[in-house]
């Protein structure tokens, strides 16, 4: 059947980044222009998706206003003739059918899914994670979906993560099938290292067959008391073999201060209009001459905490 939903969580709370996420979503975080969320969504279109639930909590209004219209904006433009902007504008309100359901309180991965699953109603879906950004030709989000074509099964996309990281990440026990793909035999949320069966970290991309539903629904809280994705991916597993996929393409994990960094670096560069400035401004503040950047323990530089 072929996959048209997407269920987005985006209740959390964003306390890796905080103070700026006091009053706005990490999901809203700009790279140069756009919002890290419009590039996950714009990923998940790209992929065949035209239904997309976003799971919120309180303090995400911002999501919601910056998918729907803004009349005031459109006349304001319309009036001044921007008729480029006024299209970029209009063109966000009408990409895909978007709903949203509130999870009142955030209780986990697994939970924030499990209140989507009205809406999905027994079909296949996909689940992108907001933090992540993933760029390539064919996109993360398809590439699972090709995966489920072909097996029928649930897909999780994997990539290795550094050792002193694994306790960040669901760590999967896995069989290699060929040089990508993986049968798992077991995953693991968040190990100590010493106790992680491996180094290969599920990222935000999965696609899911309908029984996961089940599966959370019977998981109790795990790591940190919160309802576990990873326990029910593991249950789940335990009736129909779900596979893992080293996934092509580079990913930003724009939840992490420094992932945030490289992806403003990377897409700034790659930028049309400025990427060319860019690159030689990196080239100026990076010469062994530069006098314009401070070493971190000279000056006070509020970049440096
Ligand atoms: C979640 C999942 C984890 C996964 C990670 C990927 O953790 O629980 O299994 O590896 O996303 O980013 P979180 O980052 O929400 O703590």
């Amino acid at each position: 059947m072929k996959i048209t939903k997407a269920v987005i969580p985006s209740a959390g709370l964003g306390t890796r980044f905080l103070p700026v996420t006091k009053s706005m979503p990490k999901e809203m975080l700009p790279i140069i222009d756009k919002p890290v969320i419009h590039y996950v969504v714009e990923e998940a279109i790209e992929s065949g998706i035209d239904d997309i639930i976003f799971v919120t909590g309180r303090n995400k209004r911002s999501i919601e206003d910056y998918f729907d219209e803004s009349p005031e904006l459109e006349m304001h433009l319309k009036d001044r003739h921007k008729d480029d902007l006024l299209k970029m504008v209009q063109d966000i309100s009408s990409m895909v059918d978007i709903h949203y359901i509130r999870q009142k309180e955030p209780r986990g991965l697994g939970d924030a899914i499990l209140t989507a699953r009205k809406h999905i109603s027994g079909d296949p879906f996909a689940v992108l994670l907001g933090d992540d950004i993933i760029v390539n030709g064919k996109p993360c989000t398809q590439q699972l979906i090709e995966i489920h074509e072909k097996y029928g099964r649930s897909a999780i996309a994997v990539e290795d993560v550094p050792q002193d990281k694994v306790s960040s990440y669901g760590i999967i026990k896995g069989t290699p099938l060929d040089g990508s793909l993986y049968s798992i035999e077991d995953i693991v949320e968040k190990p100590e290292p010493a106790d992680a069966p491996s180094n290969i970290g599920a990222i935000g991309r999965y696609v899911f067959t309908p029984e996961i539903f089940d599966c959370i629904e019977k998981t109790t809280a795990g790591v940190g008391g919160e309802v576990q994705l990873t326990d029910g991916i593991r249950m789940l597993n335990d009736i129909q073999n779900v596979y893992a996929y080293r996934f092509t393409g580079r990913r930003y994990d724009t939840g992490d201060k420094l992932g945030y960094v490289k992806a403003i670096i990377d897409f700034a560069m790659r930028n049309e209009g400025m990427g060319e400035q860019v690159r030689k401004y990196l080239e100026e503040v990076l010469s062994p001459e530069s006098t314009e950047i401070r070493s971190p323990r000279s000056g006070k530089c509020s970049c440096d905490e």
